[in-house]
């Protein structure tokens, strides 16, 4: 069947997040681009077997180990990437974040230091320090409109001894990169020279732009599979974030069974939400034709953004999106204060948007922008920051 991408759905008044739960001073006709879910609709498949699921009427305690669901996660990585997870090394969370909060508590000791590279996803900040770990933040290096991992740095890093691993982001969310098998390999040779294991948080592998490929870390260091976790998730591909459900891919022995102490024996994560199970199975088995429908989409729209900035904002820099549907886009040009370009976003553009500090330091005078949301939303959403970036040019510095 072919989606209707274009017709905007009202989310407000479901409790979403993106909707109910705007940033406050934003005004109520905002534009809502911030928080990482689509406002596209989900793949059919899925809103009948849940439909059908629905009729059966009891929604009792629900099995995560069961064949259906990992056959259906393996089927996919096998399919879509060649990569062959042994479903005995698979686990599940009710979401990556919690996941990498239960391995900062595996792999480390209180005190100790994670590598991460910023500007990145601002919860790995917060994980890690709520859980009495330290930050230890090796920049990504701006190379005209893209970003690269500093190679020298991140080995000094490695090399310090109170650094234990480092949760990699792939693909990069905010900068969009999608790490080529050679930048990857590099990663893992410095890890492997100090010993040092690796998180690969792959939550966005799926979405990467027409003739981009993503490679998973697993797949491309299988010698190196006892120091590697990878997470996984439908939740951005299918557009199922709420049902809280990500795979997480454990090779190594010893570090199953300290997750099974952690999670299932410490913190009972026994048992799944029926919805979220019906959902993911049906989006990893039939959901290939949706998802390459809506990557047509997303591309088209970050087409848009890139073309409508390139013409009508001068001073702005989009930054090349090869993977993710989120665009980061540096408006220091226009305003290099971080707390006035939030201001001029929401209250003059009204957009709310993801202010690019908060991803650290690094991310100063950038926003990033959702772009997965119906066109005439991501046309609006430009014409009402041109606006106020004409207005407020004066006005901002
Ligand atoms: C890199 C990255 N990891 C994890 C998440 C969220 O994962 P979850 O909702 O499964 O906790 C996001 C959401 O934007 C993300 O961008």
């Amino acid at each position: 069947m072919k989606y209707d991408f274009d017709t905007p759905i009202d989310r407000k008044g479901t409790h979403s997040v993106k909707f109910d739960a705007m940033p406050p001073g934003v005004p109520e006709d905002a534009l809502s681009l911030w928080v990482a879910d689509m406002d596209l609709p989900c793949a059919q498949p899925i809103l009948d077997a849940l439909h059908q699921r629905i009729d059966r009427k009891i929604f009792g305690y629900t099995l995560y180990e069961n064949d259906e669901l990992k056959d259906a996660v393996t089927g996919w990585y096998q399919r879509r990437f060649g990569w062959q997870i042994e479903k005995d090394e698979l686990f599940f969370s009710p979401g990556i974040v919690p996941a990498i909060a239960f391995l900062i508590n595996c792999l480390t000791e209180e005190g100790d230091g994670v590598i991460i590279q910023r500007p990145v996803y601002y919860p790995f900040t917060n994980t890690i320090e709520a859980n009495g770990r330290k930050v230890a933040n090796s920049p990504l290096v701006r190379k005209g409109n893209t970003y690269e991992m500093d190679f020298m740095d991140l080995e000094q890093k490695f090399a310090d001894e109170r650094n234990k691993g480092m949760i990699l982001c792939s693909p990069h969310n905010p900068v969009g990169r999608v790490w080529t098998g050679e930048e990857l390999r590099k990663v893992v040779e410095i890890a492997r020279k100090y010993d040092k294991w690796i998180v690969s948080d792959e939550i966005h592998s799926d979405l990467t732009r027409s003739g981009v490929v993503h490679t998973p870390l697993l797949k491309l260091a299988e010698d190196y599979s006892q120091r590697i976790i990878a997470c996984t998730a439908p939740s951005k591909t299918f557009n199922l974030a709420g049902m809280q459900f990500s795979n997480i891919v454990i090779p190594n022995k010893e570090y199953q069974k300290k997750w099974n102490h952690l999670v299932s024996s410490r913190f009972s994560l026994g048992f799944c939400n029926p919805f979220g199970l019906t959902a993911i199975i049906a989006a990893y088995n039939q959901g290939d034709d949706w998802l390459s429908q809506v990557k047509t989409y997303i591309d088209g729209n970050i087409q848009y953004i890139e073309k409508f900035a390139a013409e009508q904002l001068p001073k702005a820099q989009v930054m090349d999106c090869q993977g993710t549907y989120l665009v980061w886009i540096d408006f220091s040009g226009y305003c290099s204060d971080s707390k006035k370009l939030k201001k001029l976003m929401q209250q003059k553009a009204r957009v709310a948007l993801d202010e690019g500090f908060i991803f650290g330091e690094e991310g100063e005078g950038y926003e990033r922008i959702n772009a997965a949301a119906p066109r005439c939303v991501i046309e609006e959403c430009m014409e009402r920051i041109k606006d106020a970036l004409e207005a407020g040019e004066s006005s901002c510095e």
